[in-house]
């Protein structure tokens, strides 16, 4: 039997994010250029989105690029701009046979202007698929995140279009660059690092945390398969008791 087999169909996430991690290292064991790994670590979007979008799960997050990660040099951070143009175009149509809508969070302004008009491109080309969702976090950090949202919500109380009452779980989690979409049930990083950096910090609150150690150009349908069905051997408590759970 293959793993895909193995999994219960109605027992999947909704929403998978992943913390892409290890292209740089992946190409240094192959004594290559940080660029040689991201360039790898294409296949292996590729090859997620894929898998996602036939298990019919519905949201799929990726962390392509952090607001720290512009401190990178500028040849790699120049590099992997054009690395999204680059793909960006060449798998719109990839999207489209799949039936997957693009999206993108983040400090959208930040980023070079090609960037924003190849997503805006495929996004609005996109707009109208109802399989997966594939949302980039570009330019994005969840603090980032929080403080749009504090900001959001302080200029509506202040226009008195709001109290301070109204504002609950709800109404926070409109604010965020995710609104409308579900929580990630589950959250993979790969590389063997067992951190968020500053990745959803909101939404990941009673999400699964799967950590493997293979590098990201590496990782392929089979490990997404593991990753799920991990998932689907927990106990997802939110805070109760297991045997209220079982009820
Ligand atoms: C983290 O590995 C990876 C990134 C910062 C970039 C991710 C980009 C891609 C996978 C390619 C393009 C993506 C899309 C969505 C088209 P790292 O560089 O931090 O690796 P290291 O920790 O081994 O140095």
């Amino acid at each position: 039997m293959s793993l895909k087999d193995e999994l219960i169909q109605d027992r999947l996430p909704n929403h998978v994010a992943i913390i892409m991690d290890g292209n740089g290292r992946w190409a240094k064991q192959r004594g290559n250029s940080r660029m040689f790994g991201h360039k790898h670590g294409v296949t292996a979007v590729r090859e997620v989105t894929e898998a996602a979008a036939e298990l019919n799960i519905k949201y799929l997050t990726l962390y392509a690029f952090s607001t720290e990660n512009w401190s990178r040099p500028k040849t790699e951070v120049d590099a992997l701009m054009s690395l999204l143009v680059s793909t960006i175009s060449s798998e719109t149509g990839t999207l489209m046979k799949n039936n997957v809508r693009l999206n993108a969070i983040g400090c959208k302004e930040t980023l070079p202007r090609g960037v924003q008009a190849k997503l805006e491109d495929c996004i609005k080309k996109t707009s109208e698929n109802t399989g997966l969702t594939l949302t980039l976090a570009l330019s994005y950090s969840s603090r980032w995140e929080i403080i749009e949202a504090f900001k959001g919500v302080a200029k509506r109380v202040k226009n008195n279009e709001l109290s301070i009452d109204d504002i609950d779980a709800d109404l926070v989690s409109s604010y965020m660059a995710t609104a409308g979409i579900p929580d990630p049930e589950l959250m993979i990083r790969t590389s063997g690092e067992q951190r968020i950096s500053n990745f959803l910090l909101w939404q990941l609150a009673y999400s699964e945390l799967y950590f493997c150690n293979i590098l990201w150009p590496d990782f392929r349908r089979d490990d997404f398969y593991r990753a799920l069905l991990d998932f689907q051997g927990r106990e997802r408590r939110f805070g109760k008791t297991g045997d209220q759970i079982k009820k």
